[in-house]
């Protein structure tokens, strides 16, 4: 592979750019519902870079300060086309409706469009959602005839909405946890010979992640599950020119640790402890109520903290660190979840001292325009020629992927700096280093 020379040469965005999603639940729904209430010009997108974000540009005395959306060429929120796939029969509207996230008023504006979106078939195995009995599944048998399924369902939507490309998103419901070391994983030729085999370790969305690849169509892993976040697929996206991203969308109390702990490490206060614990009722706390799903939550919620504070090089500071996450089902609250922190931290000569963080907080309102910019962003990625994992999406994800010899960036300022100066090398503009030297001394 070779580096991308800036600026770097990006096809049309003009056409309409397809955002199939497997999993029409809460997220994406209110993505969906989001997305066409902004088209009606009933509302505006709140939390999303590409809508609402500004980049600078050169040096700042020069005053160069655009819109993210003039910068670089994405495509329009009127040019999306949406499509997926669920267990359950719903449309999008009864989905939403279920969900419960948006008020019935605002879904009533756009009813006609929202209705009309029905989901595909699912690929679905009980084993890895265990919380789930779903009604609206495939009723192919084995690996090869499900990939075969989905990727005809991806040209069977590209022809009907007449469309040259499309994005995958998966909003699927958190699966059971599988160990990333198994040997099926770690090279293409076993992984191949895993789904002839049909290897009960691989899960239904590492078959959608497949089908995407192949079909051409770049993937995003909204949830903490494998998906696509092992060699195997990363050879396979490397070979086919595809981008790939994830994992876990970086929304709520994650989205508030990346925010703060980089903030104490910066000023070199000590942390002894960070608990943890949310109370939430949507169907995404329900499937979480299952210790093996929320085993692969809590290993993407767990990292984070590791990742920033390097409790190996600051023992003093982090080597005590005790670190917990809960996650308890409670219906009441159905999506608007509580999350609580509890953060023990240490000043000078080691007096203590307590934060404590209550966010009232709505999951999907947060995760919905991640959404969003992913399927536009990955699409840029793939009209811009990039392929493999897309480490300057890591903004907006709680596990972010990345090469198997290096480790992942957890801090938001750092991932936002690293989108931005990707930006800016694709349309060849000066890499912002904020290092400004030049301020110091006068000009000869
Ligand atoms: N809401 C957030 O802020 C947030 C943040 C990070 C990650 N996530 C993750 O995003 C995913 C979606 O969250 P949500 O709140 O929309 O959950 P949800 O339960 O409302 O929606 C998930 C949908 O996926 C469907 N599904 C399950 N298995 C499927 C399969 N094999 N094929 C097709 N559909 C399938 C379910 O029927 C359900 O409708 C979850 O994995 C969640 O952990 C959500």
């Amino acid at each position: 592979m070779t580096a991308l020379e800036s600026p770097v040469e990006i096809k049309s965005n003009s056409g309409k750019l397809g955002v199939l999603m497997p999993g029409l639940g809460a997220v994406s729904t209110t993505f969906i519902a989001g997305a066409l209430a902004i088209k009606a010009g009933a509302s505006s997108p709140i939390g999303s870079f590409t809508q609402m974000g500004t980049i600078r540009l050169g040096k700042r005395n020069e005053n160069r300060e655009v819109s993210v959306n003039d910068f670089v060429p994405l495509a329009k929120v009127d040019d999306l086309v949406f499509g997926g796939w669920d267990i359950f029969e719903d449309d999008c509207y009864e989905a939403a409706i279920k969900a419960g996230v948006l008020d019935k008023e605002l879904l009533d504006q756009i009813k006609p469009e929202l209705s009309s979106i029905k989901p595909m078939k699912a690929v679905f195995d009980k084993n890895f959602v265990k919380k789930l009995d779903g009604t609206y599944i495939k009723s192919v048998k084995g690996h090869r005839n499900s990939i075969e399924a989905l990727r005809q369902d991806i040209r069977e939507f590209k022809k009907t909405n007449n469309l040259d490309r499309a994005v995958m998103i998966w909003c699927g419901s958190t699966e059971v946890y599988q160990d990333p070391s198994d040997p099926i994983y770690n090279s293409l030729d076993k992984f191949e010979e895993a789904l002839d085999s049909d290897s009960p370790l691989i899960a239904p969305s590492v078959l959608y992640a497949y089908s995407a690849i192949m079909e051409g169509v770049s993937y995003a892993n909204g949830a903490p599950n494998l998906s696509v976040d092992f060699p195997a697929l990363y050879e396979l996206s490397i070979r086919e020119k595809i981008p790939i991203a994830g994992k876990d969308f970086k929304t709520g109390q994650t989205l508030m640790k990346t925010i703060l702990a980089p903030g104490f490490k910066a000023r070199r206060i000590g942390i002894d402890g960070w608990f943890s614990t949310n109370i939430l009722g949507n169907r995404d706390g329900e499937v979480l109520d299952d210790p093996e799903s929320f085993k692969t939550k809590e290993v993407s919620k767990l990292g984070v903290l590791e990742q920033i504070l390097e409790p190996e090089k600051y023992p003093e500071l982090y080597g005590d660190l005790y670190h917990k996450v809960r996650i308890n089902y409670y219906p009441p609250r159905g999506d608007n979840k509580e999350g609580w922190d509890n953060i023990d931290i240490k000043g000078w000569l080691g007096y203590p001292m307590q934060i404590k963080v209550d966010f009232l907080c709505r999951d999907s309102i947060l995760a919905a325009p991640i959404v969003l910019d992913l399927a536009l962003f990955l699409d840029l990625a793939q009209r811009a020629g990039m392929y493999g994992i897309q480490e300057w999406l890591s903004f907006y994800f709680k596990s972010p992927m990345c090469k198997p010899d290096l480790y992942p960036i957890h801090d938001l300022f750092s991932q936002k700096a690293k989108l931005e100066n990707t930006l800016r090398h694709l349309m060849g503009e000066t890499i912002i280093t904020h290092l400004g030297l030049d301020y110091y001394y006068e000009e000869e």
